[in-house]
Formats: C-alpha cells, structure tokens, sequence
C-alpha cells in the first residue's frame, strides 16, 4: 500500500513540474511516506527528520504523510517546529496546497475514505507491476494492530474506477496486476443498480485483459475466503498459485486473544480448498511472536503450523506494542529477550522451509516477469510465480520469459532463459 502511496504522490508532483531526486539536498520538496505498523518504523522517523533537516536547503520544504503522519498529527510540528505539512495516509492529495504557500502549516489527518482516488492525476508509466488498491481500511480489530486506527474502517473502491485504473495501469506498461486492500478477499461494492462485485468479479475481469498475464492480491484474511474465489484458482491460469494468509500464530489461546476467531481446524480447511483447486499453489503467512501471554507451548503450536503448512516467502515479527490497541494494555506482556529468541527460532525454521522449497524448484521451468538489475548491476533479477528472485545472465533481458532453474539457495534461484 505504501509503495501504491509512494507512486502517486510522485506522478502528482511530477503533474505539479516537479522531477525526482536521489539527492535532498537538490529537493525543493521533501516527504517521508510512513508506516506505524510497528514502534521501529515509528521511531525512525523522527531522526530521519532530523537528517533531512541537516541537509536540505534552507528554503526546501519537508513534511510526513502516512500512518504516522496520522497517529502523530499537530504532535508533530511541535517535535519539529519547521515542519511544514503532516498528512495522514487518506489525505496526502492535499499536499499541492502548500506549493501556493509555503509559509503556512498543512495539517489534515481525516479518513477522507475514498477521496484522494478521485483528486489524485494518473500515472503517465507503469512498472511491470501495478499495485491497485481496491479497498482501504480494516473492520476486523485485531487487538494487536493499529491500522484499522489509522487507515479507519474498511471502505472498497468502485467497482468501475478499479477497472478504470488497471486498464489505464496495461496501456502504460503493467503485465502483472497486484490487487491491494487490508483484507482484500473481503472486497464487497453494489453499484447504483444493486448489482454487488466481490473480489473474484475484479479477477476475472482483470484476466481479459490481454496485456495482463498476471495477477495476485495481497493481503487475505482467513475466514473471508469464499468459494467463488478459491475456484478462481481452478480456472484462471492468470492468477499466480501464490497466496499471502496470515495465520499470525498456531496457537488458538493466543489466536483468541488476538481476536482472530478461527481455529486450526478451519483454517486448514481453507488451505486444503486451495491445494485442491490448485495443486502447485504456495501459501504464505505472516507471524507474531511473543504476543501477550504467549507460553513456552503456545510458541511450539506456531513452530507445529509453520512445519505443517510449509510457508513460503512468510514475514514474522515480534509484538510491538502500538498506541490504540488492546493488546498494549495487557498485563502480561513478553520480555524483549524471549520474544527475539522466538523470532529467531521461528525464522530458522522458515528459512529452512523456504530453502527446501527453492531447491525443489531446480530443474523446473516457470515463466517470470523481469523486474531489473541486481545491485552490481550485472545481472538480471526476475521474479517467479511464487516471488522468488530468479538470477539471470543475458544480454537482451525479455519482459516474460520462461526460465529454467539451475540452481538455488535459501534467498534465491539461478536459471537460464530458454524462450
Ligand atoms: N506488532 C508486530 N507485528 C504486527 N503486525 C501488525 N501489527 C503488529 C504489531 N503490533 C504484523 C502482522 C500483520 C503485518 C502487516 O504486520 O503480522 O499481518
Ligand atoms: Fe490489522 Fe490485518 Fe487484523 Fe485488519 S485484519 S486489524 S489490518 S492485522
């Protein structure tokens, strides 16, 4: 969502005659697109700020949109009293204001729900891939998680003014469409003539696309799989067999206090749809350790799933305590050196899967979308359908190609095109 964010606030400045800069201290304007996910993303703006400070031009204007922009609002123009706009996540299309007069203090931190879609200009090119919000917000109130504060309750975008973006999106570039939402699967719009679109309505239209090869959504929320979708996954060739479903953790005490009401039972039962609709499908999840009250037992329930699913490509993180969340007023809360033993033992264990996976994946030929140079600058990064990096030496690096993988590690594969 951030990265969607990031873009277009670029294509409105670029609209407004600014161009981009790796530089600051060449910047007329300055922004740092925030998360506040969890207290380390949060604690790194401020003494960001303080370096862009140091090394901007004195007459450069700089500000935060984003979550924290958001959970900081007027707060933080009294930490940084030269700060001149704060814009929470749902109101960054206002930024232009501040370019008629630089001298005043933008502050607007409103869940303005679907506004900004309609103010913001279109993007003039697109990477390979797109990222497409097609709902914003999140009504489940997970007790952990401050996002249904800061990006408000869940809200889904027009039907037609999704499809409007990701055709506009194909004609300037996009072969891969990736719908985003908080709780994307629970995407629900009626249009003016009563006629209601779930998410696998989008898909399918999406896959007539014929510059579209491929698609993906991002993030699930489990006991929101319906049937339509899960048999798109039987039916759509277009849609990568790679699904992100956070668990969060194996075990159902913790998974309760979390206010995630499913158990194991079901949510195996979900994973099971899929892999019969699907066969090569690959699941991914994202983990909490050390979660209030977590026992040494319940920890070894998430250790069990992790091991039973086979995750690919997971995220797992320690428990952050965020500001208006429940879970942050819990009594027992987890010392800091037990959760990073748990992080550590848990991402062994995910690492070891993920290796396993990419070595499975010797010998197999997958078609992958390019997306650029390595760091060195002399190789070429692909990505697979499962998202792993797939290295490649060519000299004309094609925009699809059928790869085959020659060999892998536990970070990634090695292949060469063969057409
Ligand atoms: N602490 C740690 N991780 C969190 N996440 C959300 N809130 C927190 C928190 N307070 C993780 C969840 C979610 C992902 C986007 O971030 O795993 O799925
Ligand atoms: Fe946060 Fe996801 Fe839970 Fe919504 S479903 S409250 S975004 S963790």
């Amino acid at each position: 969502m951030n990265v969607y964010d990031g873009m277009r606030i670029a294509a409105m400045l670029e609209h407004h005659g600014f161009e981009q800069t790796e530089n600051v201290s060449d910047a007329d304007i300055i922004l740092l697109n925030t998360c506040s996910v969890r207290a380390k993303a949060t604690d790194k703006v401020y003494s960001a700020l303080g370096r862009i400070r140091r090394a901007k031009k004195p007459n450069a204007i700089y500000g935060i949109v984003g979550c924290v922009a958001r959970e900081s609002g007027a707060d933080a123009f009294r930490k940084i009293r030269d700060l001149n706009f704060v814009l929470g996540p749902q109101s960054y299309h206002k930024l232009p204001e501040i370019l008629n007069d630089p001298n005043t203090k933008l502050l607007d931190i409103n869940l303005g729900g679907l506004e900004k879609f309609d103010e913001l200009p279109p993007i003039t090119k697109s990477p390979h891939v797109a990222y497409i919000p097609i709902q914003e917000g999140c009504n489940h109130c997970c007790t952990y998680c401050i996002v249904p504060y800061t990006r408000g309750p869940e809200i889904s975008r027009p039907y037609n003014d999704i499809l409007a973006e990701i055709m506009h999106s194909a004609t300037v570039g996009a072969i891969e469409i990736c719908l985003l939402g908080q709780n994307v699967n629970g995407y629900k719009y009626t249009d003016e003539h009563g006629k209601t679109y779930r998410l696998s309505d989008i898909i399918r239209d999406v896959a007539k696309i014929d510059s579209v090869k491929r698609i993906r959504f991002t993030s699930s929320y489990p006991t929101e799989m319906t049937d339509d979708l899960i048999d798109l996954f039987r039916t759509e060739p277009k849609l990568l067999p790679f699904l992100n479903m956070p668990i969060q953790s194996g075990s159902e005490h913790i998974l309760q206090r979390m206010n995630r009401p499913y158990d194991l039972t079901g949510y195996m039962d979900i994973i099971n749809k899929f892999r019969t609709a699907r066969p090569d499908i690959q699941i991914s999840s994202d983990f909490i350790v050390g979660f209030p009250g977590e026992q040494d037992d319940d920890f070894e329930q998430t250790i069990n799933i992790a091991k039973n699913v086979r995750f690919i490509n997971s995220y797992s993180f320690k428990y952050s305590p965020r500001p208006h969340t429940a879970a942050a007023l819990m009594p027992d809360q987890i010392p800091e050196n037990i959760k990073s033993e748990r992080l550590i033992k848990l991402d062994s264990v995910l690492n070891e899967i993920q290796r396993e996976f990419n070595l499975s994946c010797i010998d197999k030929t997958f078609q992958c979308l390019y997306e650029g140079v390595d760091k060195t600058g002399t190789h070429h990064i692909y990505r697979t359908p499962y998202m792993q990096p797939c290295i490649v030496s060519t000299e004309q690096p094609k925009t699809l190609a059928n790869i085959k993988i020659t060999s892998a590690n536990k970070s990634c594969l090695h292949g060469k095109i063969i057409d």
